[in-house]
């Protein structure tokens, strides 16, 4: 069903009128796509004509609703062409990045590295009413700003953890130079081996809508009152119980929160 939707959502964007307030809930989905360079790509069986190991495909404008898109890759090898198949399932708005490279030629990191603008850390936990007997834990904590600043502004200890040694590296440099090691804890670990059972009340996330969607099995597993936190992305199709649009000079940020309860279905 997915795959007609999206088979009509060319032909949607051209059918709705202009000004109408039904095109004013139209979104694009933005999907980049890292592979070897000299490879050749192809979204719902049509070649893309970018070049280069990281392109980018933008859908044209949609409505609400879900969609599937299968992206093909085809790298000149010399043992032969290799064909690698992908269905990725989004919803307008989205961004979302993949990676068609073999497992060997990937980094170790599920989702590079960008900071949340500080103006968005500050509104963040402002959103979260983060106090000091919070236990805010960031998972890809970047250069750690998040468990920093919840350290320095509400006093409550932070956990930060990081697969990439280089940002755990930066973690523990502002941890020093903030004068925070009392507070903060920064760990190399995958966000994906955590129990998050026990020691979190506030979870921060910065990642992808998929890895989101990965996590929610332990994210499921908070305990009662904790918060989850994600900056620009959903979580799978779970309405958040708030939401914020943070204004800064790189655009705006939509920063949403669910109760554990909410992503329990309770
Ligand atoms: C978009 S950045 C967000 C950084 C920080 N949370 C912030 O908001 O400023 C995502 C971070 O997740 C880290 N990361 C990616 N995959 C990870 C994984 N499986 N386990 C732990 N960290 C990961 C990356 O190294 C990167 O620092």
């Amino acid at each position: 069903m997915w795959r007609s939707l999206i088979l009509a959502a060319g032909l949607i964007a051209c059918l709705i009128p202009t000004g109408t307030l039904a095109q004013e809930n139209l979104k694009s989905v933005t999907v980049e796509i890292y592979l070897p360079e000299s490879a050749q790509l192809f979204i719902e069986g049509q070649e893309m004509k970018s070049k280069g190991s990281k392109r980018l495909f933008v859908s044209p404008p949609l409505p609400p609703g879900k969609y599937a898109y299968t992206i093909k890759m085809i790298n000149p090898d010399s043992d032969g062409p290799r064909t690698v198949t992908h269905q990725i399932e989004v919803q307008p708005g989205d961004f979302e990045s993949i990676d068609l490279r073999a497992p060997d030629k990937r980094p170790i990191t599920d989702v590079e590295y960008e900071p949340t603008p500080q103006k968005v850390v500050d509104a963040l936990l402002r959103l979260g009413k983060v106090t000091r007997k919070d236990v805010i834990w960031d998972l890809g904590c970047g250069d750690g700003r998040i468990p920093v600043t919840a350290a320095k502004v509400y006093g409550c200890t932070a956990y930060g953890v990081d697969i990439d040694p280089e940002r755990v590296k930066d973690s523990l440099s502002s941890v020093r130079k903030q004068g925070v090691g009392q507070l903060v804890t920064i760990e190399q670990r995958d966000i994906f081996t955590l129990d998050l059972s026990k020691g979190p009340t506030v979870v921060t996330l910065y990642l992808l809508p998929h890895l989101n969607a990965k996590l929610l099995p332990q994210l499921r597993k908070l305990p009662p009152g904790a918060r989850v936190i994600s900056v620009a992305h959903r979580m799978a199709d779970i309405k958040p119980d708030e939401q914020i649009v943070v204004e800064t000079e790189l655009g705006d940020f939509d920063v949403y929160l669910w109760k554990a309860e909410t992503l329990r279905g309770n």
